[in-house]
């Protein structure tokens, strides 16, 4: 049996077993995914063990020195979540990328000229900006905690502190930080639309009354896009992402506003 698997630290919450191991089974793979929940990356060399990984926080930028090789994707947006393990070399690829193209390709929000902003840049917001400016024409913000992580991708940065008196600009805003966060979105422009990448759970705020005039997307559809292009990674097969959704809408752990 094939053995793939999360790494990442307090991963419980994660829906990513859920929806690989379903899909194994659908497609008759004799091959299974665990949870590899580590408080540091000092035993790496145990995970060549597995013939294929996934990473998640807090290690996306930290798994980085210890790729053998790196996707293109990998060494520009400077994070890696999926390893393909290959004669005990670990190849990294960034299928973030790939998962938001598909949820902006899916609402069509990948269409036409809009200004966007993105809350968060770690792993994932990078992924995120990397795709919108690779695959759009949109007018890219980004916000961040650290504000010098955020200046090393572009000069249209807005202050984290004063994002209430900005949020109410921008025809989509994504959100890229960790659910524990609370963020506060005071204005918000009406009709739009606001991503949160997060599945399991959204600290993203705005006033009741504004809710029905937004649109709001959570991390379901980039969750299992990513899962979809790291399964035809790790096996060369076309994935069948209506079992991963299926599987989804079966546990009832979908994520709702
Ligand atoms: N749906 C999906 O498929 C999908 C895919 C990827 C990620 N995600 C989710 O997206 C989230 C981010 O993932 P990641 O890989 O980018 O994580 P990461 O690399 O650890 O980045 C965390 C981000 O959160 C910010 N942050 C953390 N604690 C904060 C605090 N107390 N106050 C303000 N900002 C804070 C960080 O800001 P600093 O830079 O200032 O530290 C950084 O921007 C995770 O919850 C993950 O599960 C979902």
């Amino acid at each position: 049996m094939k053995r793939f698997g999360l790494i990442g630290k307090h991963i419980s919450y994660s829906l990513s077993p859920l929806i690989h191991n379903a899909h194994f089974e659908s497609l008759g793979i004799n091959a299974h995914y665990d949870l590899i929940d580590i408080d540091d990356l000092a035993h790496f060399e145990l995970l060549k063990g597995y013939s294929g990984f996934n990473i998640t926080v807090p290690y996306k930028e930290a798994f980085l020195p210890l790729l053998d090789e790196m996707s293109e994707d990998v060494k520009t947006i400077g994070a890696v979540n999926c390893v393909v393990v290959v004669n005990d070399k670990f190849r990294g690829y960034n299928t973030d990328s790939y998962g938001i193209y598909q949820t902006l390709k899916k609402y069509q929000l990948d269409l036409n000229k809009k200004k966007v902003l993105i809350i968060g840049c770690g792993g994932a917001g990078k992924a995120v900006y990397y795709t919108l400016q690779k695959y759009t024409e949109h007018e890219v913000y980004i916000t961040n905690r650290t504000t010098s992580k955020a200046l090393q991708l572009t000069k249209q940065v807005i202050p984290f502190t004063d994002l209430a008196n900005y949020s109410g600009e921008f025809d989509l805003i994504i959100n890229c930080v960790t659910p524990d966060v609370a963020i506060e979105l005071p204005k918000i422009k009406p009709q739009a639309t606001i991503i949160d990448i997060n599945y399991q759970k959204h600290s993203i705020f705005i006033p009741p009354h504004m809710k029905k005039h937004t649109y709001f997307i959570d991390g379901t559809d980039m969750l299992i896009y990513q899962a979809a292009k790291i399964f035809e990674l790790w096996f060369n097969i076309a994935p069948n992402v209506d079992v991963m959704y299926k599987e989804l809408e079966r546990s009832s752990k979908n994520a709702h506003w």
